[in-house]
């Protein structure tokens, strides 16, 4: 399997599965040893406060069976941090590495997991994983490509939260569209950070917010599952991130958002809006701004981000996030060991709606592109011998 490492100086490597270790019960190693996810982040500033807490505080927002919307797994999701840090809680610059053990293997599980090894789940991505690895991939519980394994990038999206925290730099992801019922726009950075963790769904509009959380407890009731679109501030970036070309800071956030499972679209700014948008309406005007002497923007449809690099406004990005696949619904598929059409009966547990649990992993993969590009745009700098002024404009 490739592809398990983010970033190019901000770099985080993951590795381990959903149901990780089940079969290593029976080995005389402690219960922590069996299996989960692991996190290795490199690039990380010496002498940033981390602890594992501070990690934890982040897993604790995706952890499932904390509300009625979401599934009831019992993953503890407990952290600790073996590597990087010293006993003042001090990072040291080497890498950082978290160990998240899974602590809710279940036998019923893994043999309900066993019993439809062979068959494409619907929604699910399992017959990639059969045309690339053949029967030898993980198929308790979805391996790698299950929700449990974005635990190892909220990880690694805590450290870069450490470090950008410093910087007065702030990433928040927040519902404002469940099942066609949608927030009030646009929401403010200010109410959107006040009001956005006051319910299980994450949405600022906090009227809505009831509206679609009886939404989607209706459809769980029949069910099935419910889509949502979820919208990501970062506030205080600098202007000046990103590369003009290949690596456009657009591009290098739809990277790390697009890798996140049920995310099947995104937009910048007023995004598809500019479809029917004339030019001189969708044009953000530039003008002094007096306080500061710098270039600011009238309006921001661009989403912060003109050419591929950051303009100093608020990057906003939408993220459409698809309806869980696993329903309570039969749907018709294929056993893959006998070639043959079948139909498929739910089988585990599931979210009935993503959007309380995917908010983080949407912050953390924003953040960990957003100080990787932070890296980037300073080592330039700081070798191009760009004319100070140029800085401050
Ligand atoms: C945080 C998170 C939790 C998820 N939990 C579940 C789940 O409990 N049940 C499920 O069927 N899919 C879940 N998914 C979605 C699947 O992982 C994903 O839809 C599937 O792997 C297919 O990939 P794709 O939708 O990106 O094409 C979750 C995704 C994320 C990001």
């Amino acid at each position: 399997m490739l592809g398990n490492t983010f970033g190019r100086i901000f770099r985080v490597t993951t590795c381990g599965e959903s149901y990780a270790g089940g079969f290593r019960k029976e080995l005389p190693i402690p219960e922590q040893l069996f299996g989960g996810l692991m996190a290795i982040v490199d690039g990380v500033p010496p002498g940033i406060k981390l602890t594992a807490d501070m990690i934890q505080h982040e897993l604790d927002k995706r952890k499932p069976g904390q509300t009625p919307l979401d599934s009831p797994r019992l993953e503890k999701d407990k952290t600790f941090i073996f590597s990087g840090v010293m006993e003042d809680q001090l990072t040291t610059g080497a890498p950082v590495g978290i160990v998240i053990p899974n602590n809710d293997i279940q036998d019923i599980h893994i043999q309900q997991y066993r019993d439809y090894k062979d068959e494409i789940r619907p929604g699910h991505a399992e017959y990639g994983f059969f045309k690339k690895y053949g029967d030898r991939g993980d198929w308790v519980g979805a391996g790698r490509a299950s929700g449990r394994e974005t635990a190892g990038r909220v990880a690694g999206g805590a450290v870069a939260k450490a470090v950008l925290d410093k910087m007065g730099i702030d990433v928040i992801a927040y519902t404002v569209e469940s099942n066609g019922i949608k927030a009030e726009t646009p929401v403010s950075y200010a109410t959107a950070k006040e009001n956005y963790r006051k319910n299980a769904i994450n949405c600022p509009d906090l009227a809505a917010a009831e509206k679609m959380e009886a939404d989607v407890m209706r459809i769980k009731e029949e069910g099935d599952t419910a889509a949502g679109v979820v919208e990501l501030i970062i506030k205080n970036a600098p202007a000046g991130l990103g590369e003009p070309v290949f690596d456009k800071i657009s591009a290098m956030l739809a990277h790390g958002l697009c890798s996140i499972g049920a995310i099947k679209g995104i937009e910048f700014g007023a995004g598809f809006q500019h479809a029917t948008m004339l030019g001189s309406q969708s044009n953000d005007e530039a003008y002094v701004d007096e306080e500061t002497g710098r270039v600011r923007f009238k309006t921001n449809n661009c989403g912060g981000i003109l050419g591929g690099i950051s303009n100093g406004e608020e990057i906003r990005v939408k993220c459409v996030v698809k309806a869980t696949p696993t329903v309570s619904v039969p749907q018709h598929t294929v056993n893959m060991k006998e070639m043959k059409d079948v139909v498929l009966e739910p089988i585990t547990r599931r979210d009935p709606s993503l959007l309380p649990r995917i908010y983080p992993v949407i912050e953390a993969m924003a953040r960990c592109s957003i100080l990787d590009a932070i890296y980037m745009a300073e080592g330039y700098w700081k070798v191009s011998n760009i004319d100070e002024k140029w800085l401050k404009v």
